[in-house]
């Protein structure tokens, strides 16, 4: 058995699980921030990293609550398909850690800005390495079945009163990116496998959803499999 502490827990915009990109750089515009907690002594242990662009964060799959093994698992892009964990980067494996490349957006002396996190707030984080391009840029390498189920490329419209309510939010919040943060979000289509195919309003499934984004929820349906709208914006009465 071997125990770790976190260096830190991941501030993400991504307050649930729903929504949260399917990996990271997907949603390129969505920023999060890690604060390295100071028994590590974060501004000598941060010395160096500005002369990285991305880093490896490697954390824990924290709300993965079942602790049943399964060798092979069901990743939501293979459509009701199975195949070995270890061909996959699922959240569901022997030991629940996970591994994402990000964009360092700024470092300022114990916090560290990131750009294109696929994780949740709260994740604690066991550590960050520098990406080194020189070794891990492998252009010749093979993507697996991950590649032939690449999505098709959907556009993303919102609502008269999204717009508004939108402009609203990106004036009062000073965040400028998230629009982006929302179209990103919905070009991957984050609906559960059971809703696609079922776009029209005859479905007997329900096609309205909605993922959590900072303190607000973002309403959107799919029109058809390549079309999403954004319906509403709801914010917390105290935001
Ligand atoms: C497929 S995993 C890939 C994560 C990482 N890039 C990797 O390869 O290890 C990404 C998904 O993990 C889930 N996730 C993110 N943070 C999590 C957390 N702290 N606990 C459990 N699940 C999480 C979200 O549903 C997200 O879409």
């Amino acid at each position: 058995m071997y125990e770790f502490t976190p260096i830190g827990f991941l501030k993400s915009c991504y307050p649930d699980k729903f929504g949260v990109p399917r990996q990271s750089g997907i949603v390129s515009s969505a920023y999060s921030e890690l604060i390295i907690s100071p028994e590590w002594q974060p501004e000598q242990a941060l010395e160096g990293l500005s002369g990285y662009s991305h880093v490896w964060i490697v954390f824990v799959f924290h709300l993965n609550k079942s602790a049943r093994y399964h060798a092979k698992v069901h990743p939501p892009r293979m459509n009701g398909e199975s195949i070995g964990v270890f061909a996959t980067r699922s959240p569901h494996r022997p030991n629940p850690i996970g591994l994402s490349l990000v964009e360092i957006v700024k470092i300022e002396k114990n916090k560290i800005i990131f750009a294109g996190a696929d994780l949740v707030d709260g994740t604690p984080v066991l550590d960050i390495k520098p990406y080194l391009p020189q070794f891990e840029n492998q252009p010749q390498a093979k993507g697996g079945w991950s590649v032939e189920s690449e999505s098709k490329n959907i556009s993303v419209e919102f609502s008269e009163i999204a717009d508004v309510e939108l402009k609203n939010w990106i004036s009062r919040t000073g965040r400028q990116e998230l629009r982006e943060v929302i179209v990103e979000t919905l070009k991957q289509d984050p609906r559960p496998v059971i809703y696609k195919g079922y776009e029209s309003t005859e479905s007997p499934y329900r096609n309205k959803h909605a993922f959590r984004l900072y303190d607000g929820d973002i309403h959107f349906e799919f029109l058809s499999a390549d079309h999403a709208r954004v319906i509403e914006i709801k914010l917390k009465p105290s935001s």
